[in-house]
């Protein structure tokens, strides 16, 4: 099978998965770095991350496009994407255990006021703050898939009352996690959680839902944890929320424009903490056999696993 791996990455990057993809693909593979000089028509998978739009295109045997990130809005919106090619997403129980990994620093950090401490000692400032239990600090996760529900798992364990919001009724149960859904749901649960963890896909539906009327229906000063895209969140809504107090506390590890511009008000915002687009990596040494297994999947004509509905956009 000739293999396609291509994406907007450092070439570090790149080699790094060549290696991993090399030494794992079995005899009668070939894998291709790049187009130039290549029989396109021999492509039959393409390995992607993130690649640049039309990298795609005039690949007429491509049967799998395999994203090896989660999130595969970026992919959705190149309009040159070959219409009809099964598109699988990276889904790495590693991956989501990073996650969970995040959310739970984010909401201890929030609950037991780490970020202001840490602020105080740049001051020089002894000064305690009240102490609230976990069990006092309710936790409202949007996004109930592969990261929402080890995230909520995770926090649910700790000790927070864990609330977590999804498109439809959830198949799967979480021990200890209510699962809500629908607009007026949503509007309860904000006005309740003192910390809002956003882990959406970003759809038609879902764009721009962190914005000023969101922020409104939150329980006033709770934190917000932006862990899925940039394009959730109306910035200058955010700022706007964050000075007013409304908001009291924002983790962002997405945003509109990466990486964040040297001058954005994120950087020296006091109630802002930002993370480099860290919050879960696709870690190669795991995800390799995920992308194997679909293509051991292909080959014997089985199911793929983690495939993308293209209409519904996740
Ligand atoms: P997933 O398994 O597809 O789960 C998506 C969840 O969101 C599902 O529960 C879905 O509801 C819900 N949802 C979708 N549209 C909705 C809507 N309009 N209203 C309410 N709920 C909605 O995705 P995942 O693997 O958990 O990943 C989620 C996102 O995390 C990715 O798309 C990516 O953007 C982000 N991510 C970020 C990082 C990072 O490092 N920051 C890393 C990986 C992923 P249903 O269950 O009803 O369909
Ligand atoms: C990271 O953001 C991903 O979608 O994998």
């Amino acid at each position: 099978m000739n293999l396609l791996l291509c994406g907007q990455w450092e070439p570090q990057e790149r080699d790094e998965w060549a290696e991993w993809l090399r030494g794992r693909l079995g005899p009668g593979h070939v894998l291709h770095l790049g187009r130039e000089g290549i029989d396109a028509s021999a492509i039959e998978v393409a390995v992607v991350a993130n690649p640049p739009p039309g990298s795609l295109m005039g690949l007429p045997h491509l049967r799998l496009i395999q994203s090896l990130w989660a999130g595969v809005d970026r992919l959705l919106g190149d309009a040159t994407l070959p219409p009809g090619v099964p598109l699988a997403r990276m889904v790495d129980p590693s991956m989501s255990a990073a996650m969970a990994e995040t959310a739970l620093w984010a909401v201890l950090s929030q609950h037991r006021d780490f970020m202001r401490y840490a602020a105080q000692q740049r001051e020089r400032l002894w000064q305690p703050h009240a102490q609230w239990r976990a069990d006092e600090w309710p936790v409202l996760v949007l996004g109930f898939g592969e990261m929402g529900r080890m995230v909520a798992d995770r926090l649910a364990r700790q000790g927070y009352p864990v609330l977590a919001w999804s498109r439809t009724r959830p198949a799967q149960n979480v021990a200890a996690v209510r699962s809500v859904h629908g607009e007026e749901a949503l509007r309860s649960a904000l006005a309740d959680a003192r910390t809002v963890i956003n882990l959406l896909p970003l759809t038609e539906a879902t764009r721009g839902l962190l914005d000023r009327r969101f922020f409104a229906s939150m329980r006033p000063g709770a934190g917000l944890v932006n862990l899925g895209r940039g394009a959730h969140l109306n910035e200058a809504d955010l700022l706007a929320a964050l000075n007013e107090g409304r908001v009291g506390h924002a983790v962002l590890d997405v945003f509109a424009h990466e990486p964040l511009a040297e001058d954005h008000a994120f950087w020296q915002h006091p109630q802002v903490s930002v993370l480099p687009h860290v919050a879960a990596q696709t870690d190669p040494r795991t995800a390799v056999q995920v992308v194997l297994d679909n293509l051991q999947a292909l080959a014997e004509g089985r199911p793929l696993a983690h495939l993308v509905d293209r209409a519904r956009g996740y």
